[in-house]
């Protein structure tokens, strides 16, 4: 059979088999099975050492004519199927522009950020500023600086995370106390919420990572009466009007006198219930005047200064105010359970 036949029969299957492929992998398959390296054209081409080399020029031209007529069946075809897709998406992928718009899913403030806003929102009433202090801290604003030397047994009650030995996840909110008396500033009226760190094991009542709210006052002739006289309109405003304080004697380094605040029982006013444990009473806060060596150590001068600081937990708020009883509901991010506040 002559080069020729063998070249129109060859083109002639090439069209069959292309003009047949539906989609661009069957295509590829006739452009491997003809053009490809072990594909049929080549096949001759590498026979061509047998042709007399008189005959080479006219069937090597043979050849190469049946190679670009492939190629540009081929090329045809792909155009073509190109088109035929890009049409069929455009006609499954219609917008149908009188459908109703879908909603935007809208988020929903965490029950600690309430709890947060409101505490801002009644200190800052009150001419308080909201300051920030870092939550990875020095040991010696965590500790020292608040009247913690080191190896007070205190250090051990709050067991944190250190990074080395003077640096660590602070375990309260009170060093910002510390760095904002050295700032020098005089007087001072702040709260700095933030989170911090123990070393605790999760429950309902624990967290190793949780938020407090610190405050701080000085100023010249500042006295006990000023801080209670504060936190019980902090009571009032947070708990409602009925709201009575108790205040009891406690101890913290960095205070002196120190003392912890109840509320009455905002759920029986007092009676007691089983929300404040029959006692009638909720404990809610540490607070005190600020010890004469703290302020020594932050550069201010306690003969002319004195002052008032206390720290409330964020969390035991959010808990208390919106009657949740257990903790590790707050950090589920469970959005059933978050928009219900
Ligand atoms: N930092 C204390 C704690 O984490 C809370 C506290 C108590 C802060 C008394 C104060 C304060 O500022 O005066 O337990």
């Amino acid at each position: 059979m002559d080069m020729k036949e063998t070249l129109q029969r060859l083109s002639e299957q090439a069209r069959k088999q292309i003009e047949a492929a539906a989609d661009p992998e069957k295509l590829n398959e006739a452009r491997i099975t003809f053009l490809g390296k072990k594909g049929e054209l080549t096949a001759i081409l590498k026979g061509m050492k047998n042709v007399s080399p008189e005959d080479r020029p006219k069937v090597g031209q043979m050849v190469n004519e049946a190679r670009s007529e492939i190629e540009s069946m081929l090329e045809k075809s792909r155009t073509e199927l190109e088109k035929k897709i890009r049409e069929e998406k455009l006609k499954t992928e219609v917008i149908d522009v009188t459908l109703p718009a879908r909603k935007s899913l809208i988020g929903h403030r965490h029950p600690n950020t309430i709890a947060l806003e409101e505490v801002e929102r009644i200190f800052i009433g009150m001419g308080y500023e909201v300051v920030e202090g870092p939550e990875v801290e020095y040991a010696d604003y965590n500790f020292t600086k608040l009247n913690i030397p080191e190896d007070h047994p205190a250090r051990d009650e709050q067991d944190t995370f250190f990074i080395n030995n003077e640096i660590l996840l602070r375990s309260q909110t009170s060093p910002v106390q510390a760095r904002t008396m050295e700032q020098g500033k005089l007087p001072i009226r702040m709260i700095a919420p933030g989170r911090v760190f123990r070393s605790d094991e999760v429950d309902a009542t624990h967290s190793p990572s949780f938020h407090q709210i610190e405050g701080l006052v000085i100023d010249k002739h500042i006295t006990f009466a000023d801080l209670k006289g504060t936190l019980q309109e902090f009571a009032v405003e947070l708990f409602g009007p009925e709201t009575r304080t108790k205040f009891r004697p406690h101890h913290f380094p960095f205070t002196e006198p120190s003392a912890e605040m109840d509320v009455s029982c905002f759920k029986c006013g007092g009676k007691g219930c089983r929300f404040c444990k029959g006692s009638g009473w909720i404990e809610i806060l540490g607070c005190g005047m600020v010890h004469p060596n703290v302020l020594s150590m932050c550069g201010i001068d306690p003969e002319q200064y004195t002052g008032f600081a206390f720290g409330v937990g964020l969390e035991r708020i959010a808990l208390l105010k919106y009657e949740i009883d257990d903790m590790r509901l707050l950090y589920e991010n469970d959005t059933r359970f978050l928009k219900q506040f």
